[in-house]
This record gives C-alpha cells, structure tokens and sequence, in this order.
C-alpha cells in the first residue's frame, strides 16, 4: 500500500505522484482496483503532510482510513490507545480510528474486515464519514457514516438487476469499554449483482455527488449506521441488528445532475460561471411553481402542510453564512404576508442558547448543501422537540432533505465556487414563494401579491440588466482592491445585501470588511469614515430611502466618499456619490435580489486583482459538516 500525501491544491499531488513515477511501480498503482483519497479540511491540528489523510495504524499501513467529520470523545481513546503501547504521529481525531481497528485486529484476527468497521463505529462519538482499507483485505474497501454525508456510486455498462439493495442486519451486543469481546458473527447472504453475471461493477464512496458524477449518475444515500462493504467486485450493506428500526433496503437514485453543469465552460472560475447564471437559475426555482398568468404558487413539498404550518404560533428560520443571509433578507416579507412572529437565527448560536422549542413552532433549516452540520444539529433539536420541521436545500438527497417533515429544492443547479451566490438568490425566492403561498385566501393582500408576482416575472431580464454592468463594477474595483477595509451600508430590505455583501468580500479577497445597518452608523461605525475609507452605500427607492439619504449625508459630511449602488437612472441618489452602479427598479422585497448581484461581481473581481482563488477561498470549505 504506498501513501501519498501532499499540502495545498489537489494538483501538487498530482505532480507527486508524476514525480514518483520512477520510484513506485507504477503500473501497480494505476491498475489497483481499489484506493482511496480525501482532501482536508483542517478540524485538528495544522494543515500539512502529517496531518493529512489518509491515517495510519503503523509504519507498514495495516489499516489506513479517511474521515470526514469530528470524533469527539477522541482523547479518551487514544489515552486507552497510548497505554496501550501506541504512538500518535499526528494531532488529529481521525488518526485514533486506524489505531482502533488494528487494536481490535490484534484482538480477533479472524473477524472480516467489515465486522472490524462495525467494532469500530461502535466506539465513536461525533460525526464521520469513512472509508477505510488494509493490507490484510486486499482489494477491499469498507465505508461507514454518522452525521456526515456518504454514497455510494455504482457504475455498469448494463443495466442494474435492481433499483435497491438490501440491508443485511449483523447481530449485536453494546460493547463494554474498549475491551469489548465484540459482536457475534453474522452471516451475510444477499448481496448485489447487476443483469450480467459476468460484468465488473465498479464501486465510488464519496461524501458529495459531484466528486463522482462524471463516472456514474445512480447512487445510494446511506443512512447513520449503515456499513457499506465491498469485496471481490459485490456491494453489500450492513447494519447492527439494534437498528432494525430502519427500512430493509436503499434505493439506487438517478441523479439528474448533468457533468456539464458541473464544468466552468468559458469562465474563469465556478463562482463567475455561477454569478452568471442566475438569470436561469432564478427561472429554475420558480418554474411549475409560480404561475405569472392567474398568481397562483404552488410548492409541491409542502402543500400538504401549509394548513397546519397557518395554525403555528412562529415561524423559525435557521441557517449559516450566507443561507442565513436570504432568511434576514426574507424575513420582513413573511411577517408582512404571513401575520406570524418571524425568528432568524444562526444555527449554531441557537444551539449555544438552547433555545425554547414548541410543537407548534414550524422550524425552516435553510442550507444550500443540506449538509451543514451547525444547521443539521440544529434541526435534529428542534424534531426532537416536536416541531414542524421544513427544509430549503438545493442538494436532493441531502441529510437535511432526508430529515426534514417537507420542503423545498431550490433547484439552481449545483454550486461549486466555495463563496454561495446563486444558491443565495434560489433561496431568496424559495421563501418568497413561501411567503405567496401562505397567504394566497386573504383579500386584503392580493393588490400586494400580484405585485410581487409580476416582480419576479422580470427578474430573469433585470439580473441581465444588472450583469451588463461587470465592465463598470471592475472599474471600481479597480479603483479600491488594495485598501484594507470596507464597509457596506444599508437598511430595511437592503440590510441582508450589505451583511451578504460584506461577507462575500471577506470570503473572496482576505480584506476586512462589515455590513453595516445604516440605522447604526451613529452609533459606532461613522468613526470609521473618513475620506480614505471606502464605503458602498445600497439606496433604492423603498420606504426606507429618506433615511438611508440622511445616513449618506452623514457619511458626506465627514468627508466619506461613498460609492452607491441605486436605481437606474436616480440622479438625486446619484449626486451624492463619487462613483454609482444602477440597478433596475423592482418591487421593495425583491430589490435584495437585484443589489447583491454587484456585490458578488465586485467581490470577484476584487479577488481576481488581489490574486486570490476564487473558487477555493484559503481556509473555508463548501460544505462544514463539523461543528
Ligand atoms: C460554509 C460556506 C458558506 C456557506 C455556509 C453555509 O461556511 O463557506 O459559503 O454559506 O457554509 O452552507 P450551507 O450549505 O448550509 O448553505
């Protein structure tokens, strides 16, 4: 078993592995039928080689194993593990689990490789997804979940035997300490074979579908628990007998996701491919939902609640980043149509708080991956308490998706760029649809309803309006890439685009940077303004627009120079500033849409100037599935 490990982007490894062409038999390693991979993003310890994945058991790699996720009861393992005689060579979680199969090896060496993984998993808290491989099972590959995402990829030329699998029940005690003398045996008997007896399947675990996508469209969700094993070519899937609970088999899914829409084309990266996209991808949420001729809105996963979800006492929405963001910028327009309470909370600070849950709360977890595990934590809290639970994801099969009551699919097509900017204007609508739907029996707000409806009618040709404006929005970034700061103002509806706005800008180009309520700005932040700060300034000609006017007086009166984003052709906002980008006019609650749109564009554009990745901001990861 050779491992290679490398620190940075995917293609320092790839030369690696070119360089080492000549020490390692090569053929050997490119015609091994099984292997595994990870790329880490770090929990434990530093990022570099040591702390990399894949972990080992020992200098001659008996076990290795990869792992996604937390393991939070680690330290009391590996104290057992170093009494034991063991030496750690990382500061990771992950690296305990190799040590603890080759522990329990040692202790049954006739066990099958997948018994070993179900030994193991017993003795974990937290969070994982893993794969494991070793040198006693050769050509075999055991995969296990709890808390973090898994599937299985399955590909073959003919057609598949079968649309499921069946799970095969192990029996089982619960373990005692790290002792444990360990399961029963069980014998497995059925297992998964195509429509030719004769053709090699080939197998893919992997956390996320698009990391297999190109090679196979139908895949298996696993479920907690679930012990996935492959060995001579056949998939079979476990679980302990005390889950019984569970159903018996897991589905083969066609996944509809094509590898085009997965692909940059003629950008220059994911996240401007995606920024440009959202001319379709806003169509794609609404369509077969939003009917523009008799304003009717219909969202399928969730009809059949809208009854009981009329009756709740408040409304919930949790999230994180920028899925939070579109439930602040959301949030007024659901107390507006919904006459409900509305809460918007960051998922894990509504954790810290154990925040009082009702059974006629109605809980919205919104996540563009559906895997966030700050979010999935906190919807698992809330079932538990008996509320509503509805999910707004744009990952069909996602752990949110499977565990929420009902819910919605935002539908904007996968979204690769780390830093979220159409999966954001997907969800934006997803709750304003919402919101239509609620209130589609009350009289008195259909005037405001058909507004609404017709605004999202345009908004396909008015996100094109606002993207034609790329030209101007690099000429102001060219104008201010290298400060070191920036605030972005605003209020009312336009409030959630500063906070997006901001963070975008963060994520993207490492400069410092705050959305700031302009309602605020009095009361701390005008200290910062002077005539070298830059400050963007959103103003639009909502209810609220005489007061952002008295905020940019402020800022002008202190010298501030403030670059504003307003409507197109406002020439009052206009005079105020030292440079403008316009936006078409929308209606007031859709407006949020049209102005972050500027905000994304000038993020990149920054990022680009100051040399930074775009698509993988340093530090951050697309999908945090730990705590
Ligand atoms: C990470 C990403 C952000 C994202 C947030 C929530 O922090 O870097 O871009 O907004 O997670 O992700 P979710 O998938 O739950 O929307």
């Amino acid at each position: 078993m050779n491992l290679i490990k490398k620190r940075g982007k995917v293609k320092a490894l790839e030369d690696e592995i070119a360089s080492m062409e000549s020490i390692l038999d090569f053929d050997k390693v490119h015609n091994t039928h099984c292997g595994i991979s990870h790329t880490r993003w770090a929990t434990h310890g530093v990022p570099n080689e040591v702390n990399s994945h894949p972990h080992r058991s020992d200098e001659s790699n008996e076990f290795i194993v990869v792992h996604n996720g937390i393991i939070t009861n680690y330290k009391d393992i590996k104290k057992f593990l170093e009494n034991k005689g063991n030496k750690f060579e990382s500061e990771t979680d992950t690296e305990i689990i190799a040590k603890l199969i080759k522990h329990i090896y040692s202790q049954h060496p006739t066990y099958s490789f997948r018994e070993l993984v179900e030994q193991v998993i017993q003795q974990l808290e937290g969070a994982f997804s893993l794969c494991f491989k070793s040198i006693h099972f050769p050509g075999e590959c055991v995969a296990t979940r709890r808390g973090s995402p898994l599937l299985v990829g399955i590909k073959s030329k003919s057609r598949l035997a079968t649309d499921h699998i069946p799970v095969l029940y192990s029996k089982d005690h619960r373990p005692v300490g790290f002792e444990m003398p360990c399961l029963p045996r069980v014998d497995s008997t059925a297992e998964f074979h195509t429509s030719n007896e004769n053709e090699e399947v080939e197998y893919f675990f992997a956390s996320d579908a698009s990391a297999i996508i190109e090679h196979t469209n139908r895949v298996i969700f696993l479920e907690d628990d679930d012990v996935a094993a492959v060995k001579d070519g056949v998939l079979s899937l476990h679980r302990l007998k005390r889950l019984l609970e569970d159903s018996h088999a897991r589905e083969i899914t066609t996944l509809k996701m094509e590898i085009q829409q997965i692909m940059k084309g003629n950008y220059s990266s994911f996240m401007q491919k995606e920024i440009f996209e959202q001319p379709e991808s806003v169509v794609n949420t609404m369509r077969g939902r939003v009917n523009f001729e008799n304003g009717t809105v219909v969202l399928g996963g969730i009809t059949d609640y809208i009854p009981e979800i009329r009756r709740c006492r408040r409304l919930l929405l949790i999230g994180c980043g920028t899925s939070y963001h579109s439930a602040i910028a959301t949030r007024q327009l659901l107390e507006e149509l919904t006459e409900l309470p509305v809460m918007v909370d960051l998922a894990s600070d509504f954790l810290d708080r154990n925040t009082p849950i009702f059974r006629d709360d109605v809980c919205f977890f919104i996540s563009q991956s559906g895997e966030t595990a700050d979010t999935l934590l906190a919807l698992r809290y809330c079932k538990a308490r008996g509320a509503l639970i509805l999910g707004v994801t744009n990952t069909v099969g996602s752990s949110i998706c499977r565990e929420s009551h009902c819910g919605v699919h935002i539908n904007a097509g996968p979204e690769i760029g780390v830093a979220s900017t159409k999966a954001y204007t997907s969800q934006f609508i997803s709750l304003v649809m919402f919101a239509l739907m609620m209130c589609e029996d009350r009289i008195s707000v259909q005037p405001r309803r058909a507004e609404i409806i017709q605004g999202l009618k345009h908004l396909a040709d008015q996100i094109k309006e606002v993207l034609a404006n790329d030209d101007k929005v690099l000429e102001l970034a060219k104008a201010i890439y290298q400060n070191k700061s920036m605030l972005v103002m605003g209020r009312g509806w336009n409030y959630a685009t500063c906070l997006e706005g901001a963070l975008k800008i963060k994520e993207l180009t490492y400069m410092h940077s705050e959305g700031l309520l302009a309602g605020e700005l009095k009361h701390g932040p005008l200290a910062l303004v002077d005539k070298t700060m830059p400050l963007i300034m959103i103003a639009t000609r909502d209810p609220v627009y005489v007061k952002c006017i008295n905020a940019l007086q402020q800022v002008t009166a202190r010298e501030g120079r403030p670059i504003i984003v307003c409507e197109k052709g406002d020439l009052e906002t206009q005079k105020y500033a030292s440079q403008f980008v316009e936006v078409p006019h929308t209606v007031d609650c859709l407006q949020g849409i049209l102005t972050v749109i500027p905000m994304q564009l000038l993020s990149y554009h920054i990022a680009v100037l100051r040399g930074c990745n775009v698509d993988c901001p340093r530090n951050l990861a697309k999908s945090v599935t730990v705590e």
